[in-house]
């Protein structure tokens, strides 16, 4: 019998829902709804409190169609995923709230998942055989992180960003060249225009080595951008060369570090997810790099940015494993991640 669970995401300016079947295990996606939240463009930027009204208008029509979309009625789950951290908690609490009450009226188990967890899982809807070992670079708006992911639930960090991480160095650069909000689409659209090499900027910590070799960051490389920008006599002329110029750093060192952990480690597989993971360019680059070494799964655009059907299938996984999260759930903005450990704690275990 398969078991069908409702997924529910408002970490941050998407109101989500999703209804998976998983049937041995193996995930069938029958409905996703996202509806992303166009008030923040104004803005340039996501508006927390803006976000939070916006879900709470929506959430209950959105996760509605996503049941109605699958053809089931509430009756017909096994359980409830929701997105408990990381995040705008006033976000986060109006799905968080919407799926502990669906589940409390219903008497369903509950799954508070981790963002992140779920990008991780994304490219599973779309190709049951993924399993791990395998190396995992996770990019958002909020995060880039490098894992060593031998198991599913055992996660190791291999390292992380500094400062910046990829998609907000792509936002902050793509307001430099006066491109709106979210940037990293108009960056890769411009950036096909760009002639490569016009512009030499930095690779950050591209030759780290020791424990620096998978870390991360990007704020030198947008400062420089900066200065490339004050320095243009002609910026109209320049736009497309400088995005060409900005995403190749970003990509070159994004993808050699992610390639060199898979070398070392020697895992056959490469999982590319998070907004960031739409950038076609990022996914082509990392096939070239990896040629005949590792396959590299990325799932496609719909699944990359912010969605439930990922945190359903996260949820699925642990809900198969006879976790539940209680009715004292909260949302967090700094959720650990489950499973993740990193070389320090790694180090204090040892004897
Ligand atoms: O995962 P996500 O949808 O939300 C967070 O969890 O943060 O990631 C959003 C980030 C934004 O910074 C956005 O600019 C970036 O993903 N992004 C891209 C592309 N599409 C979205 N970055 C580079 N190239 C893209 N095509
Ligand atoms: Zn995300």
């Amino acid at each position: 019998m398969a078991e069908l669970i409702l997924g529910i995401e408002t970490s941050c300016d998407e109101t989500s829902a999703a209804v998976l079947s998983v049937s041995e295990g193996r995930p069938s996606l029958q409905s996703l709804v996202i509806l992303s939240q166009d008030v923040h463009k104004v803005f340039g930027g996501v508006v927390p409190e803006l976000a939070s009204r916006a879900h709470l208008r929506t959430i209950a029509p959105v996760v509605d169609q996503a049941l109605t979309e699958a053809g089931i009625g509430l009756a017909d789950l096994s359980g409830v995923a929701v997105t408990a951290g990381p995040g705008l908690i006033g976000a986060l609490l109006v799905g968080l709230m919407y799926g502990k009450t669906l589940a409390w009226r219903t008497g369903l188990p509950l799954i508070g998942v981790h963002h992140l967890e779920g990008h991780l899982f994304a490219p599973t809807l779309e190709d049951a055989t993924l399993e791990p070992p395998f190396v995992a670079l996770l990019v958002s708006g909020g995060h880039t992180m490098l894992l060593d992911v031998r198991a599913w639930g055992s996660y190791r960090l291999l390292g992380q960003t500094r400062d910046d991480a990829a998609g907000e160095a792509f936002d902050k650069v793509a307001a430099l060249l006066g491109l709106g909000y979210p940037g990293g689409p108009s960056i890769e659209r411009l950036a096909r225009e760009g002639k490569p090499g016009r512009f030499k900027l930095p690779r950050p910590m591209l030759d780290a080595t020791g424990a620096d070799r998978f870390a991360f960051s990007f704020s030198g490389l947008k400062t420089a951008v900066l200065r490339a920008v004050q320095q243009s006599p002609d910026i109209d002329r320049d736009r497309a060369d400088l995005a060409r110029g900005f995403q190749d750093a970003a990509l070159d060192v994004l993808v050699e570090k992610t390639a060199r952990a898979a070398e070392e480690l020697g895992h056959p597989t490469v999982v590319i997810g998070g907004g960031v993971a739409c950038n076609r360019a990022l996914a082509d680059r990392m096939r070239i790099r990896l040629d005949g070494f590792a396959r590299v799964a990325v799932a496609s655009p719909r699944l990359n940015t912010d969605n439930a059907a990922m945190i359903a299938a996260a949820g699925a996984w642990h809900l198969a494993r006879g976790e539940r999260s209680g009715g004292n759930l909260e949302p967090m903005d700094n959720l650990p991640f489950p499973g993740l450990v990193t070389e320090a704690d790694a180090e204090a275990v040892a004897p």
